[in-house]
């Protein structure tokens, strides 16, 4: 190991000042909130540029960062930069032409940057499959659509249907202003066509349509993709008028079953329309809305919303007709409406609930079947529902979910930022970078931004991320579990811990990937813990990760993929990718948003992109005490469990996504597991296939949206009509208080169970090819104990006065 003091004096040479021992690390820190000089380009421009794709046929020349002007782009706003942008973009072989060619790959990671500028495109900027798209975050580079412009998206994530909706992976668009104003306000012009699925983000983005009469531009397009996150987007639309037809964002088709969290947004919409979307809009964060008609169609939920001036808030697209029925399920929590005449409507005209010209609050409302505790007959409601308690450690100071977005660092310098490849780390996939990684966090957390180059970085032992570390990957860096230490199943142990146990301190992990490599050199890895999660601290959201994912098997150099086939052929040995995805444990705090926990379903760079049968044990354990904040965070395909909370407190989740593996119940779960109650895993008597969330001994759990599904049973998918592709899936405990709204799930006979005996049956609540529980609530926690008693006292002494 190279010596810790090497480091620390380093460190000191560069200008340190301030001890903050309290961080738990013994380095000292010179960035306070950072030491970029006014006017000082983005520190993404200037960084020196060394990441590479190490599993590329040619990673020394392969290019991860392209700077959009290396490549001929002005950004005088004058020039079309249109075919200079795409050839960035596209350098180097990269994935794309359709699924003959490519459906998807992870060879060809790119970072395409924009320096502060107006860049002038005719046609659509391509992003291709795994690019980040970032601007200059200290002053937004515009990117301004000529009034040429072919009104092809001004950019497509899906251009001419490159990609398979469901499997289009690995986007994200940051910090741009997109400028449509110049297309004629009669064209149907798109700021950005999203047809995308999970570890996508769109962040910090402005996009100005045309307001003038008529217009038919739109700022977002989702069609048939099913989620990833969106935040701090800001759609100007111009006035609250007649412009009917504009558009600020439209989502439509039923794939939008995945995770959308829609965060933070402070934009005019007019007519969006959700087709079975979990969470239609959630926006978090203390920011102005102006909605102008939501149309729903089946489930819904919307929390934290300000809605003014404004016809219609939601409308759905059909009138409920007052039956079990999953269809129409909308949930409404903490609205405050002003001067919308009205709450909820219906295409036909019909009000459902009624507005007015002054100012209206919506506490808790639902439409569609409510549950409680264990009685299996649902009640029909149409109105006011219980509320949810809500914690005041999960709330802002305004009383809303908090929120915090991915940070960037735009206030840093270049050398706040310390590069792990500048300190030896190699990051080929195959160096054993254990010892290089471990000098590096030990030496610079909390005294400097710990840059992790792109590339893959090889660990074959605990890698330790103390307390007060900030970590910024480059197009998802990867960290890689390898060798004999994660085979033992019996004796798990961390890939990557994440602040020591009961360590204390801030902690921001961004583009990254944890995940594991598979046999040849070290056999399977049933014994491996990928992530374990022990930092805490406050205030809420410093202990956190964005843009971050733990991603098993199914990738280039993980040795799980093609070779473990769906027949089984691959043996089990061979294609045991993991124990654990993420611990949480009891004394941690988080932040998770748009955290993605997937055993891969298929190859993402094998030959026909085959489905694959791999083990992964268990999803997301936690058992922290709070606050845990997981906004738009999935678990996929893990045996036993995708999401286990066990003595947990103070979660707030919304929306959470699983899936059950493909291939249950052949074996039947836990099988090629064991229960292991060292780590709190359910017994499993006579349950056959994965729990997506299983509760017990916990408190205060708010679960706002979750989309469950269970869409095969051995690979065949003629169980989703008789709905028993799985028997139970949600488990919660006799003793836990938790609160679940917008419930939906697929292919499974009982929606949610009590103690594993199945309690609400998915026949009273279809909802097409889903079932949706409206709510679902149990037991008082004592925090409604107490806030009732609260309001008793309250009521009381408004009485006596
Ligand atoms: C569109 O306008 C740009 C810039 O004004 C120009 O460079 C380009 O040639 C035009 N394209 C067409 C097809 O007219
Ligand atoms: C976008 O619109 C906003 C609000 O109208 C305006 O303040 C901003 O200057 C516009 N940006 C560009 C690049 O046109
Ligand atoms: C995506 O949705 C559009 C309609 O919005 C539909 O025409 C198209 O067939 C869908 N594509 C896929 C791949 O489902
Ligand atoms: C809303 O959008 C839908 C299509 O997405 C369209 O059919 C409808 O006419 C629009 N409504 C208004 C009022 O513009
Ligand atoms: C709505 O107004 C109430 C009372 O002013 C306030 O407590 C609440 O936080 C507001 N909600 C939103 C979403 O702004
Ligand atoms: C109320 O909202 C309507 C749009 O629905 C708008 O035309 C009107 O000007 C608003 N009234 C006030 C007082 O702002
Ligand atoms: C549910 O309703 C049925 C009749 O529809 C009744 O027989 C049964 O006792 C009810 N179950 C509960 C738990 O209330
Ligand atoms: C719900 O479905 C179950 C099973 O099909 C049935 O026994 C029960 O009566 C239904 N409850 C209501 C309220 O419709
Ligand atoms: C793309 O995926 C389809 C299956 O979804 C497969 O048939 C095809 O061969 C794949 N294309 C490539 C180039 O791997």
């Amino acid at each position: 190991m190279l010596p810790t003091l090497f480091f620390a004096a380093l460190c000191v040479a560069l200008g340190s000042v301030t001890p903050v021992a309290s961080l738990g690390t013994t380095c000292t820190k010179p960035l306070g909130s950072g030491n970029a000089a006014p006017g000082d380009p983005f520190w993404m421009q200037n960084i020196k540029h060394q990441g590479i794709a190490a599993f590329n046929p040619d990673p020394k020349t392969y290019q991860v960062f392209r700077n959009v002007k290396d490549f001929g782009a002005k950004g005088d706003g004058v020039t079309d930069d249109t075919a200079a942008i795409n050839s960035a973009i596209a350098f180097g072989n990269r994935c794309q032409g359709g699924s003959d060619v490519c459906n998807s790959t992870t060879i060809t990671p790119a970072l395409v940057f924009f320096p502060q500028g107006t860049y002038l495109v005719s046609d659509s900027i391509v992003s291709l499959y795994y690019t980040v798209i970032a601007g200059d975050a200290t002053n937004l580079p515009t990117i301004l659509a000529a009034s040429n412009h072919t009104t092809n998206a001004v950019i497509d994530a899906d251009f001419a249907g490159y990609y398979v909706n469901q499997n289009n992976f690995f986007h994200s668009v940051r910090n741009l202003v997109l400028d449509l104003t110049q297309i004629p306000a009669g064209l149907q012009a798109t700021g950005i066509h999203w047809q995308v699925s999970q570890t996508t983000s769109l962040m910090n983005i402005v996009i100005n349509l045309s307001t003038a009469a008529g217009t038919q531009h739109q700022g977002i397009y989702m069609e048939n993709g099913s989620g990833g996150f969106l935040g701090d987007v800001i759609i100007n639309g111009g006035e609250f008028s007649q412009f009917m037809k504009m558009q600020g964002l439209k989502i439509v088709d039923r794939a939008i079953w995945h995770a959308i969290t829609l965060t933070r947004f402070r934009f005019t919409v007019r007519n969006v329309t959700v087709n079975n979307a979990q969470i239609a809009v959630s926006a978090f964060w203390n920011w102005g809305w102006t909605f102008q008609g939501v149309n729903i169609n089946n489930c819904g939920a919307i929390i934290d919303a300000t809605v003014t001036n404004t016809p219609i808030f939601v409308r759905m697209g059909e009138a409920s007709d007052g039956e079990l029925l999953g269809a129409g399920s909308l949930v409404l929590n903490n609205i405050n409406l002003s001067n919308v005449s009205t709450a909820i409507g219906v295409v036909d005209g019909t009000v459902v609930l009624a507005g007015g010209s002054g100012k209206m609050t919506i506490a808790s409302w639902g439409q569609g079947n409510i549950y409680k505790g264990s009685n299996g007959n649902g009640t029909y409601t149409q109105g006011a529902i219980a509320a949810p308690p809500k914690p005041a450690v999960l709330l802002d100071d305004s009383g809303k979910i908090f929120g915090k977005g991915h940070p960037q660092y735009a206030t840093y310098a270049v050398s706040d930022f310390v590069s792990v490849r500048d300190h030896g780390a190699k990051g080929d996939g195959k160096t054993d970078d254990t010892l290089a990684l471990q000098a590096v966090f030990d030496a610079y957390a909390g005294c400097k931004i710990i840059f992790v180059d792109a590339g893959t970085y090889v660990v074959t032992s605990t890698l330790r991320i103390p307390a007060g570390a900030q970590v910024v990957g480059e197009a998802w860096s990867v960290i890689a579990g390898k060798g004999p230490v994660f085979q033992d199943q019996s004796n798990p142990q961390v890939v990557v811990q994440v602040g020591a146990p009961g360590s204390i301190g801030i902690m921001e992990i961004t583009d990254i990937i944890f995940n594991t490599m598979g046999p040849v050199l070290c056999k399977q890895l049933p014994g491996a813990i990928v992530v374990e999660w022990n930092v805490k601290h406050t205030p809420a959201g410093v202990t956190g990760m964005w843009d971050s994912h733990i991603r098993l098997g199914g990738a280039a150099g993980t040795n799980l993929e093609s070779n473990c086939p769906t027949d089984g052929s691959g043996g089990i040995d061979n294609c045991y990718a993991a124990f654990l995805g993420l611990h949480l444990t009891a004394s941690s705090t988080a932040y998770l948003e748009g955290t993605w926990v997937w055993l891969a379903d298929h190859d993402l760079d094998g030959t026909g992109n085959p489905m694959i049968t791999l083990y992964s044990g268990r999803g997301i354990l936690s058992e922290s005490a709070g606050p845990v904040w997981m906004i738009g965070t999935a678990a996929e395909h893990h045996v036993i469990y995708q999401y286990n909370l066990q003595g947990a407190k103070n979660h707030y989740m919304g929306l959470i996504q699983t899936e059950t593996p493909y291939f249950q119940p052949t074996p039947v779960a836990p099988s090629p597991f064991r229960v292991n109650s060292a780590f709190k895993d359910p017994s499993f008597d006579g349950v056959s296939s994965a729990w997506a969330l299983n509760v017990a001994g916990s408190s205060n759990i708010l679960v706002f949206g979750a989309g469950l599904y269970s869409f095969y049973s051995n690979y065949d998918q003629t169980c989703l009509t008789p709905v028993n592709c799985q028997d139970q899936i949600v488990n919660i405990d006799s003793t836990s208080s938790v609160y679940i709204y917008s419930l939906q799930t697929i292919g499974t006979t009982w929606q949610l169970s009590i103690d594993e005996t199945g309690v609400v049956n998915q026949a009273n609540n279809s909802n097409g090819f889903a079932q949706t529980v409206t709510s679902w609530t149990k037991g008082e926690s004592t925090l409604e104990f107490w806030n009732q008693v609260e309001n008793g006292v309250k009521w009381v002494l408004e009485w006596l006065y």
